[in-house]
């Protein structure tokens, strides 16, 4: 089995500050918190502002044009940091440091590094060597090697909820993804190491983990295990009270996994399954290997098992060739299964992949009034169901402050973002009983029922932003 090597480097004495801005999935979240732990542990402090920081990393996202475009045009404005503090590293890591790599490096002569998702572990030595030597580097080879890797959590900081990623790179090739060319093809951690994790987690305080990978279902290809008897181990470690688990496919997502749900009690009552679209003409052009009344039937199999599951979903408008009557196909889908979150895209065009070859036929105009439509579907029905929650009781892991720094938010089992007026500092980390008493798109706000309800200060949160309020873009 490959191991990739964790640095050991000294502390460069020039090296002061690091700051990590993330794009993307989870999936990147996680890279970016185990390249920070691996700084921190060399001596790096992290700096909350990025103008200031001596390392800036900008860990990337290259599923659509346009977080390509922001990557970019970020880059461009900081230039003149650079050109303030020429010994600053400047650094791009993530999927768009893999696909574009030395290009980018030659494209971009104030940048110092480019680095792909397999280079995270290199991270320490890849940075002293731009502090100390100036060394401008490309680092952008994938691990083509085997099925199995090995990857141990690095653990500085545990957080009640942590994100684990257990396998990478995906072997579906559906026609519009660009994943498979930048993240490679399937590998898994091996169920030991990842049941280690946990544990370690756990005795670091960690209550819930969400295990990652962009085709979950299929983990364990080509080694023997799989994601069920994961679950199921996991589900035996004392003092882990949550598991979720992120992203599914629905050709790949079997009885087995269908059947935990509302039998394993840890195993939360909420999953991710992208349809992408609603008509079984476009999944073929888009090579997802199911029919719309397959991917209904998982839908009536997961309720089956466990009735109050939330599901949620991804789904792609004005894909090359959408005709009005697909388009029909996709709404009607949203407004039958009554998704109780949704992440919406317009199809946006990657070069390399397959349905790049057929164009981009459907006008920009077109797909904006798509998306709208199914927007306004999707959001109704999600603001219904908030709303429904108002006088019930949630069981809601408090994670952290909101950003605004006036109450403690976690989330209920069904992953809805809730905001607890009433919750104290002796609160975090533990799962509290919460009465709901408002809900909208993006989120619940209630009162832990075990403290006196003194509302602290009004809660404002948005209309119709984010249905994942603290999530940096859909799961992958
Ligand atoms: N254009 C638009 N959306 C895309 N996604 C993936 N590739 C593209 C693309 N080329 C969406 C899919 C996937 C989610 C993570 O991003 O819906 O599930
Ligand atoms: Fe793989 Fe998902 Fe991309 Fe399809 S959409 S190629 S399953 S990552």
């Amino acid at each position: 089995m490959p191991t990739t090597p964790v640095t050991s480097e000294p502390i460069p004495a020039l090296a002061k500050s690091i700051h990590i801005k993330t794009f993307g999935c989870q999936m990147n979240v996680y890279d970016s918190n185990r390249m920070q732990s691996l700084l921190e542990k060399q001596g790096f402090r992290v700096e909350p502002e990025l103008r200031r920081a001596d390392v800036i990393l900008i860990n990337t996202c290259s599923i659509r044009d346009k977080a390509e475009h922001k990557v970019l045009s970020l880059l461009g404005q900081l230039k003149p940091l650079k050109d303030e503090f020429p010994q600053r590293v400047l650094g791009i890591t993530g999927c768009v440091g893999q696909r574009m790599g030395r290009n980018l490096l030659q494209r971009v002569p104030h940048l110092d590094l480019v680095l792909g998702p397999d280079q995270v572990d290199q991270i320490g030595e890849l940075v002293n060597q731009s502090l100390l030597k100036g060394k401008r580097t490309v680092a952008s080879k994938l691990d083509e090697s085997g099925r199995s890797y090995t990857q141990p959590a690095v653990i500085h900081r545990a957080k009640p909820a942590e994100f684990l990623t257990i396998m990478k790179g995906c072997d579906h090739f559906c026609t519009y993804c660009i994943v498979p060319f930048v993240r490679g093809r399937e590998k898994s951690r091996t169920v030991a190491e990842i049941v280690d994790d946990v544990r370690r987690l756990v005795e670091h305080g960690t209550k819930e983990i969400t295990f990652l990978g962009q085709n979950i279902n299929t983990y364990g290809k080509g080694t023997g295990e799989t994601l069920a008897q994961l679950i199921e181990a996991s589900h035996e470690i004392e003092g882990l009270e949550r598991i979720r688990y992120v992203t599914s496919h629905p050709r790949d997502l079997g009885m087995d996994l269908i059947s935990q749900f509302g039998k394993l009690p840890k195993l939360l009552p909420a999953l991710h399954l992208p349809f992408q679209s609603g008509s079984t003409a476009v999944l073929k052009r888009m090579s997802r290997l199911y029919t719309k009344e397959e991917y209904l039937a998982k839908v009536a199999a997961l309720r089956a098992a466990c009735p109050e599951i939330a599901i949620s979903t991804d789904a792609i408008v004005g894909f090359p060739g959408e005709t009005e009557a697909e388009f029909q196909e996709t709404l009607e889908l949203i407004r039958d299964v009554k998704f109780s979150g949704t992440f919406l895209f317009k199809y946006s065009p990657r070069p390399g992949t397959r349905a790049f070859a057929l164009g981009d036929d459907v006008p920009a105009l077109v797909k904006e009034e798509r998306l709208k439509k199914l927007q306004d579907i999707a959001f109704d029905y999600i603001e219904e169901e908030n709303n429904a929650q108002v006088g019930k009781i949630q069981k809601v892991l408090i994670e952290s402050m909101d950003k605004k720094g006036l109450c403690y938010t976690g989330r209920s089992p069904h992953n809805k973002l809730v905001h607890v007026e009433n919750a104290g500092h002796a609160t975090l980390g533990k799962v509290i009983d919460v009465e709901i008493t408002a809900g909208n798109v993006s989120a619940l706000r209630g009162f832990y029922v075990g403290a006196p309800r003194v509302t602290t200060q009004a809660i404002s949160v948005p209309r119709r932003a984010s249905a994942a309020a603290d999530q940096v873009s859909a799961p992958v």
